[in-house]
This record gives structure tokens, C-alpha cells and sequence, in this order.
């Protein structure tokens, strides 16, 4: 079975006090539906990192990723943070390839692959984001681009690290990211299956089938989770903006629990 995810990307959102404070609001309201068949992550920005994996002693299967990483563990790179100093802070995650930072700081995929790699080996487990534009998508290339994205940095890794469940995927349309235009719940599954399809073509069935978590994110909310989340190959959420109110992400949580059935 593969695992059922919910993760929330709180981008560069919350001074240190509001950040602690939604962490301890979406802590108190989850730990009122605890889950074995769930895995929840939350991305606070770095500054936090820390703190908020101290609160999280006492919250089984809850976890703390890092929003991205430098390729490099450490040196003269000025205003950056490595993957080995995300995992001193005790954060388990990281999430690599956002479109954030693909479109405005101009990460291309031979700089992703480098920052997976890092992250792995530095015993992260990376949330590797992917996903079209609109003018992608409007000419017909949606299903090409999201083959090169896979090509550029999972086709690189060993069938290893997909089956021990070190890489989950986010299917991220950019038209769909922060627009309160959701992918419908057909879009996103055919865009879920085609992945699912392009990796079995290199990894084996069982791997795939059985190991890699496919998010499906962009304007994921109360609303549209629980039609999203019942598709077959949406295996839950990477959330942005409904990830900043504890009991919306909360409620998204639940809808997992509920499709996850326990
Ligand atoms: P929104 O949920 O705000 O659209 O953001 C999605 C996202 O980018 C999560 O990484």
C-alpha cells in the first residue's frame, strides 16, 4: 500500500511567534485524530525548523520538512542552508524542485538532481515537486514537460531509493498554485497515472505501484481535498495557503484519515 500523505508548504509565511503558534493550534487539533495510515509533514521556513521539530516529541507520525537545500553540505555559499544542516536540525523532509523556485530563482533540473542527491544522502526523504504552466498546458506539451522534469532528476536515481520510499513526488500544475483554480479532480488524475505510467517504464511495478506517494498540489483546500484525494493515483496533498489556518489543514488531514480508512 502505497502511503497516504498530507503535507503543508507554509513558503515564506509567519514571523517566529505565529509560526510556533500555528504549529501548537494544528498540533493540539491533530492530535484529536491520530493516524497510523496518514503521514503528515509540515514545511515551516528554516528559521523554525528546529523549534518546531522539538514540539513535535509526543506526535507519531507527524514530521518536518525543510522547503529546499543548497547542493553543496557546507562553504562559501553566503545566505545559504545545506541538507546536512537541515538534518542536525531534526527536520526528516525537505521539498526540492518547487515551480517557486524553479521560475524565480532559475533551478534547472542538473541543479535539482545535484540538491536531490545531497538530501539523500544526507538521510532526508525529498518531496520533488513537478508540474506544467498554463502556456504549457494550453499548447499541448503538459504530458512531454512533465516527462523531461522526471527524466531530468528520478530517472537518475536507484530503484533503491523509490522503493524505500525516500522520494515522494508533488504533481504541482503552476496554473494552479495559488490561483484558487484547482486542477479538476480528471486532470489531476490523468496527470497522476501518466507519471505513474513514465516511472514504470524505469522502476519496477512493485516499486511504483506499491512505494511512490504521488501529492497532487495547487489550490488543494476544505473544499476540492476530498474529490481530489479519492482519485486512485492522488495519494494525498501538498497544501500552500490552506496550510497557514491550523484548523483548515487540519480538516484536510481528516478527509485523508477518512479515504485512508482508519
Ligand atoms: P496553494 O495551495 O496555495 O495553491 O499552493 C500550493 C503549493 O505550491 C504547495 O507547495
Amino acid at each position: 500500500m502505497r502511503r497516504k500523505i498530507v503535507a503543508g508548504n507554509w513558503k515564506m509565511n509567519k514571523t517566529y511567534s505565529e509560526a510556533i503558534s500555528l504549529a501548537d493550534d494544528f498540533f493540539q487539533l491533530a492530535a484529536k485524530d491520530p493516524s497510523d495510515s496518514v503521514l503528515t509533514i509540515i514545511a515551516p521556513p528554516f528559521p523554525f525548523l528546529r523549534e518546531i521539530s522539538k514540539c513535535l516529541e509526543g506526535q507519531p507520525g507527524i514530521f518536518v520538512a525543510a522547503q529546499n537545500c543548497h547542493h553543496e553540505n557546507s562553504g562559501a555559499f553566503t545566505g545559504e542552508v545545506s541538507a546536512s544542516m537541515i538534518r542536525s536540525a531534526d527536520a526528516s523532509h525537505v521539498i526540492i524542485g518547487h515551480s517557486e523556485r524553479r521560475q524565480y530563482f532559475a533551478e534547472t533540473g542538473e541543479q535539482l538532481l545535484k540538491k536531490v542527491n545531497r538530501a539523500l544522502e544526507n538521510e532526508l526523504t525529498v518531496i520533488f515537486c513537478i508540474g506544467e504552466t498554463s502556456e504549457q498546458r494550453n499548447s499541448d506539451i503538459h504530458f512531454s514537460v512533465i516527462r523531461q522534469q522526471l527524466e531530468e532528476v528520478v530517472f537518475h536515481l536507484g530503484e533503491e531509493i523509490l522503493s524505500a520510499g525516500k522520494i515522494i513526488l508533488a504533481y504541482e500544475p503552476v496554473w494552479a498554485i495559488g490561483t484558487g483554480v484547482n486542477a479538476s479532480a480528471a486532470q489531476a488524475q490523468e496527470m497522476h497515472a501518466f507519471i505513474r505510467e513514465q516511472l514504470r517504464g524505469k522502476f519496477s511495478a512493485a516499486t511504483v505501484n506499491e512505494k511512490v506517494s504521488i501529492l497532487y498540489g495547487g489550490s488543494c483546500n476544505t473544499g476540492n481535498a476530498a474529490e481530489l484525494f479519492a482519485q486512485p493515483d492522488v495519494d494525498g496533498g501538498l497544501i500552500g495557503g490552506a496550510s497557514l489556518k491550523a484548523a483548515d489543514f487540519a480538516a484536510i488531514r481528516r478527509i485523508m484519515i477518512g479515504q485512508a480508512g482508519l
